[in-house]
């Protein structure tokens, strides 16, 4: 299956070249109101805001600044599917504007603004960030009463368009099986708090700003994991160094991006000049660290009641019977568009040599013995 990855180097404030009720999933990172290195962008999409900061009118500019993300999320309700997910990373902003000094809540701006396009919110993943240190000073310092915590975390807040999604076809039904997740990734990933190092940051040589704001690959990676199944359309409408593209790319999805600055584009072509080496890597760890897991998982349980049909190794629950994990063996590049060819990863289990002992054939088909015990 070949999965195709578009950028669209214009303004997601209008969807108009993608359909209404296309896209399975969303995830993104708007530039977040009331942080500094945005402004500037914000003004370009409404001067009213720069009136406001000058006026020292912090509210107002962080209300004008949400009106133009709502013109986006407008246009990602149009765009998604019934059952399909959207999922946003955002920060909240503390900021003194004149004297005042106070929090502006961009995840509860976000939200409030999917309820009232009818979306369910369904619960969020807090994202520690290991990099903000808590003894920064804010306030009053060591006297009580006007001293302020520091923020530690962004969110990902997640919202779904309608009912769950079904899978009726036998199509349906196969992506969604070769999809699964193992037991033990599941329990990592679906938990609310998640510990994640950021990206460096810095964009030498860039022509725009000097730092990406890119969230970190393992973001959308698992999000898209956790949300959609191969062959469905991810959509990033604020997709800067192209993470998500990425992400969607190597697990079998299509994807679609947009980036308002087109000088973006060297940017996310060089990351996909690395996809197949690092697509094969992710391959190869997940089913590394699979191996890791169940070897230690029999010792303490004395083994498990089901097998994966792809390799024929053990696994914990049924539903891991058909999970499927391919890599990126080709890529077509067009003049903004991507198309990459993928192959199951091979090293397929051959046979069940004896109670303990595994044998896989490795990529150069040489037999790899793995003991368990
Ligand atoms: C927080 S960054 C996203 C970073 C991205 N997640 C990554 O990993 O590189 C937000 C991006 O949205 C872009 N942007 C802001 N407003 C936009 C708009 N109306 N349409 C398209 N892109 C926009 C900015 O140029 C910026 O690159």
């Amino acid at each position: 299956m070949k999965t195709k990855h578009q950028f669209l180097f214009q303004d997601s404030r209008c969807l108009s070249d993608i359909k209404s009720d296309t896209i399975d999933l969303t995830v993104t990172s708007p530039p977040y109101p009331m942080i500094e290195m945005w402004d500037n962008l914000f003004i370009e999409q409404n001067s009213q805001i720069s009136d406001e900061l000058n006026k020292d009118d912090g509210k107002s500019a962080f209300e004008l600044m949400h009106k133009e993300l709502d013109k986006v999320w407008q246009e990602v309700l149009r765009v998604t599917k019934s059952g399909g997910w959207v999922a946003i990373n955002i920060g909240d902003a503390t900021r003194k504007i004149g004297n005042y000094f106070q929090l502006y809540s961009n995840h509860t701006r976000i939200t409030s603004k999917f309820i009232t396009m009818g979306f369910d919110v369904l619960p969020l993943i807090l994202w520690k960030k290991t990099t903000n240190a808590p003894n920064k000073f804010m306030g009053s310092g060591m006297l009580p009463s006007g001293a302020y915590v520091t923020l530690e975390h962004e969110y990902i807040l997640l919202f779904r368009k309608g009912h769950r999604r079904e899978f009726k076809t036998a199509e349906e039904k196969y992506n969604r099986n070769v999809s699964a997740f193992f037991w033990e990734e599941r329990n990592r990933w679906f938990s609310d708090n998640w510990d994640l190092k950021g990206v460096y940051q810095n964009l030498f040589n860039c022509k725009t700003r000097e730092r990406s704001a890119a969230f970190p690959f393992e973001l959308p990676y698992r999000i898209i994991n956790m949300y959609s199944v191969k062959g469905d359309i991810v959509l990033d409408p604020f997709v800067g160094t192209g993470t998500t593209s990425l992400a969607s790319a190597i697990l079998q999805r299509n994807s679609i991006g947009l980036e308002i600055d087109s000088n973006f584009k060297d940017i996310i072509f060089s990351k996909f000049n690395e996809i197949p080496n690092k697509s094969y890597e992710l391959a190869k760890s997940r089913i590394d660290n699979h191996l890791s897991f169940i070897k230690e998982y029999i010792g303490k349980k004395g083994g498990t009641k089901h097998n994966n049909n792809n390799y024929n190794f053990p696994v914990v629950t049924k539903q891991e019977k058909n999970l499927l994990i391919s890599y990126i063996n080709n890529i077509e590049f067009n003049s903004n568009s991507f198309l990459t060819s993928h192959c199951e990863y091979n090293l397929k289990a051959e046979n069940l040599k004896t109670e303990n002992e595994f044998v896989f054939f490795n990529e150069q088909k040489q037999p790899q013995q793995i003991s368990l015990f």
